[in-house]
């Protein structure tokens, strides 16, 4: 995926809140051509896996609590510069400090539930989105 792919998620709190059409939506009108989407829900130890790099932080209890209480969209999506126009498209991880117009400062309600996640490098979005699609979900 080097360079033009990212993963996302869309989290428990904005499914929950009716948000998963606006989102993609501000996500394609960005420029961004989904090539991986489905509705599924991570189990504790699919969460457990998927954020293991933060096990260590005094948050990471709160956080797999959080990523499994109910439905996730996971998506693989393609652009130029895929990683850091996603995450500048998603905003600061805390919706507070997220700039105005951005899907955390729209939908997002505190730096535990914000909105959505985008992965931080090309590597982990390879790795990221190999996690939750076999390669013939991917087109
Ligand atoms: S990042 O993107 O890795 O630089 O962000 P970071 O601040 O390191 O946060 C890593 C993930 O942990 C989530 N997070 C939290 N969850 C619960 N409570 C608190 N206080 C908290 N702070 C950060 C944050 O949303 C990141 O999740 P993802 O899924 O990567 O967005």
């Amino acid at each position: 995926m080097a360079g033009k792919r990212t993963f996302t998620m869309i989290k428990p709190d904005a499914v929950e809140n009716g948000h998963i059409g606006a989102i993609l939506e501000k996500i394609t009108a960005s420029g961004f051509k989904i090539v991986a989407l489905k509705l599924t829900q991570l189990s504790k130890r699919d969460a457990e896996e998927f954020y293991a790099v933060h096990n260590e932080r005094p948050f990471f209890g709160e956080l797999v609590e959080f990523m499994t209480r109910g439905p996730i969209v996971a998506a693989i999506l393609e652009k130029e510069n895929a990683v850091s126009d996603f995450r500048t498209l998603i905003g600061a991880t805390n919706p507070s400090e997220a700039a105005e117009g951005t899907i955390r400062n729209l939908y997002a309600t505190s730096i535990g539930e914000n909105a959505v996640h985008g992965s931080d490098s090309d590597e982990n979005g390879t790795i990221e989105g190999a996690f939750h699609f076999s390669g013939r979900e991917i087109f």
